[in-house]
């Protein structure tokens, strides 16, 4: 269900900043570190959380052509997308109908059908049953009833989310306000393809959640990342928007290009790489904006190329982080130079945020029955645990772990 919202006015939600005493978010109470070990809460968040909310699973520059796939790397379920014959992208479960083998073993590729690897039963591009070997033994087997099980599968501009829900609201008004700020971005251009400039995934230990709440957030950045990001945007600073149904932006404002200091810098190289369509707004020179898509993905969208982070739960104490960096297409040849540095600094970031995971999960284990205290820069995070709260339902946490109170920022969002 959707949060209810009592809107602001949009000059003041835009003037939402974390600027000391201009800080207008109260203060959170503290929500308990039992929210990150517990077993019935983490499998209340796949069936509640993860399966009836849009994950973001790719771009359809992935899918060149009639008969295109790709398996995704869901923890929880095997998921196939496909191209159709017109053209649409699906998604079905990769579960034979037959006695449940995965249909397509082949991480990527490019078929006529979709042909079974235990026993070949064959469904067509859109998931229609269209061929049993041996049929004699399968005289009164009702085909139609017999489809691969399709998933929604829908596009914010060329990116493709699934969702396992079948009611759910449609893509972009559940993305809605975000869907409407950054739709320039997103929207193919054909002048300017995007392409996929490197793709790189991290096996993290600990919850889904602590390793989601770092890319909601910029005040580790002046710390954990002090040699990196920080001599890039100015870490003392940023705005906060909190969107409804737990979506946000943080906007990290640039220091001065001529005093940044880091080769891995995206703001260093932007200038030699061309723009990403619908970066022309001149506050995309002067900021870097990242958007929390609840409750797993995060678009940052730069002028240089942006990146989608995905954060996958594996289990109570395991995650896994992927990364995908994307480009304006440079036609033949390899990708440009530039790219080296780009790739070089983001994987020198994420090991940084990543290198304080384990401990973290180690010590909340440890010591189970605290809270934990976010600030004022972390009210995206309380907005998540409460935004998870609200579609697992209070009544069915144990109260040891629910969010003290899920409305407190309500009034606070933008729509
Ligand atoms: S399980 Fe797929 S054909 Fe038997
Ligand atoms: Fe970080």
């Amino acid at each position: 269900m959707r949060t209810a919202t009592s809107k602001i006015d949009r000059h003041g939600a835009e003037s939402l900043r974390d600027e000391g005493s201009e800080l207008r978010f109260p203060p959170l109470p503290e929500i308990p570190r039992a929210r990150y070990l517990d077993a019935s809460l983490f499998d209340a968040e796949i069936d509640k959380v993860f399966r009836r909310s849009w994950l973001a699973v790719g771009h359809v520059s992935e899918y060149k052509s009639e008969g295109s796939y790709r398996l995704l790397d869901i923890p929880f379920a095997p998921v196939v997308v496909v191209k159709g014959k017109d053209g649409k992208l699906r998604a079905f479960l990769n579960t034979c109908r037959h006695r449940a083998a995965t249909v397509l073993k082949e991480k990527e590729g490019c078929v006529k059908t979709l042909s079974c690897q235990y026993h070949g039963w064959t469904y067509d591009l859109a998931g229609k049953l269209i061929g049993v070997t041996s049929p004699e033994s399968f005289a009164d087997l009702d085909f139609e009833a017999h489809s691969l099980v399709s998933l929604r599968c829908e596009l914010w501009g060329g990116f493709v989310f699934i969702n396992f829900d079948p009611e759910a609201l449609p893509l972009l008004d559940w993305l809605a306000p975000l869907a409407d700020r950054y739709a320039s971005m997103v929207v193919p251009d054909p002048d300017k393809p995007l392409r996929i400039a490197a793709k790189m995934s991290w096996e993290v230990n600990c919850n889904w959640k602590a390793m989601a709440e770092n890319f909601a957030e910029s005040y580790h950045v002046e710390y954990i990342h002090s040699e990196t990001v920080t001599k890039m945007v100015d870490a003392s600073r940023g705005d906060y928007h909190l969107y409804p149904g737990a979506h946000g932006t943080f906007v990290n404002y640039y220091i001065p290009k001529d005093e940044i200091a880091w080769e891995g810098s995206t703001a260093t190289v932007a200038d030699r790489l061309p723009e990403m369509p619908g970066m022309t707004d001149p506050k995309f020179d002067a900021a870097a904006y990242s958007n929390l898509c609840f409750p797993n993905s995060f678009f940052n969208f730069l002028k240089s190329g942006h990146n989608l982070i995905q954060i996958w739960p594996h289990d109570v104490d395991h995650c896994r982080l992927d990364l995908t960096l994307f480009g304006v297409d440079w036609g033949d040849g390899p990708r440009p130079a530039e790219w080296e540095a780009i790739c070089a600094g983001y994987e020198v970031v994420e090991l940084e945020d990543i290198s304080c995971m384990s401990s973290i999960q180690q010590s909340l284990r440890a010591d189970p029955d605290r809270g934990v205290p976010f600030g004022a820069r972390e009210a995206l995070l309380y907005q998540m645990h409460a935004e998870i709260d609200r579609l697992v339902g209070s009544k069915n946490i144990a109260s040891r772990l629910r969010v003290p109170d899920i409305d407190l920022l309500n009034k606070f969002i933008v729509d």
